[in-house]
């Protein structure tokens, strides 16, 4: 069952989503090379925490952090702990925030520091097919039209589509009905309504689409190839004539 939300949810999801882009900024300020990953995880739970809100990654499915802070060849899901950033690294920062029973759900990815040019495409690209998916939202169009549009974009830039992870509905669940695939045919599956909230989230590669779990723990995705990869992802209510961002500025 797709949900549409009532005016009252979307106003508590919006809540939700507002301080989840504050904690980004908050986040942002700290990321630097020399930070624990564990470092930005407890600047962000006390954060969230402050602002009458719950970090929901914490505990979601034994998750055991409040944040995901992805390097590199991750794509998702990176546990924070005693590792710290490094000159060079590309950070993916991914979480959910909880206000009154509502979600939201957003990413991020930083370049930290110097590096190569074709990693800054990546990143720079990943941020593009996320606007470029969030172009095509409004009442009456189909999911596969989202789907299309991002996958058309990163092969025109010769990236890789990670297939295996997919945006999302998202309400009082952070992962509700529909899928949201970062690939497909345009004209294809569910067709959006006003007042559906929905999680778009591209996840690109430098190299191949294939990603596999690592042998440290349950959690972290990464490339097969073991390429760099990038996210970018933001909440948003479908509306009569597009969409507003629930998880921006
Ligand atoms: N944006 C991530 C997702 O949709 C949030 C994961 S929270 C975690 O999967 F707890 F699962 F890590
Ligand atoms: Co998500």
């Amino acid at each position: 069952m797709i949900s549409i939300k009532s005016e009252r949810e979307i106003e508590l999801m919006r809540h939700a989503g507002h301080i989840n882009y504050l904690t980004h900024e908050e986040i942002k300020k700290y990321l630097k090379p020399g930070v624990k990953t564990e470092e930005l995880d407890k600047i962000a739970h006390d954060f969230i925490l402050k602002n009458d809100c719950t970090p929901s990654c914490l505990g979601y499915e034994g998750f055991p952090k409040s944040i995901c802070v992805s390097i590199n060849d991750e794509v998702v899901h990176g546990i924070p702990g005693k590792r710290k950033i490094k000159n060079g690294d590309i950070v993916s920062i991914d979480f959910c925030v909880r206000y009154k029973g509502y979600e939201s759900d957003s990413a991020r990815t930083y370049i930290v520091g110097d590096v190569p040019r074709d990693i800054k495409n990546l990143v720079e690209n990943t941020r593009e097919a996320l606007n470029i998916g969030l172009s095509k939202v409004k009442s009456g169009v189909k999911i596969g039209d989202i789907s299309h549009a991002i996958e058309e974009f990163a092969h025109s830039k010769g990236l890789g589509v990670v297939e295996d992870l997919v945006g999302h509905g998202i309400g009082t669940n952070m992962h509700e009905e529909p899928d949201v695939p970062n690939f497909g045919e345009a004209n294809t599956g569910v067709t959006l309504k006003s007042g559906m909230t929905i999680a778009i989230e591209p996840m690109l590669t430098l190299g191949g689409k294939e990603v596999c779990l690592t042998d440290q723990d349950d959690w972290v995705i990464v490339t097969m190839d073991e390429s760099p990869s990038a996210h970018f992802e933001h909440t948003v209510v479908v509306t009569e004539n597009g969409y507003e961002i629930l998880t921006g500025e």
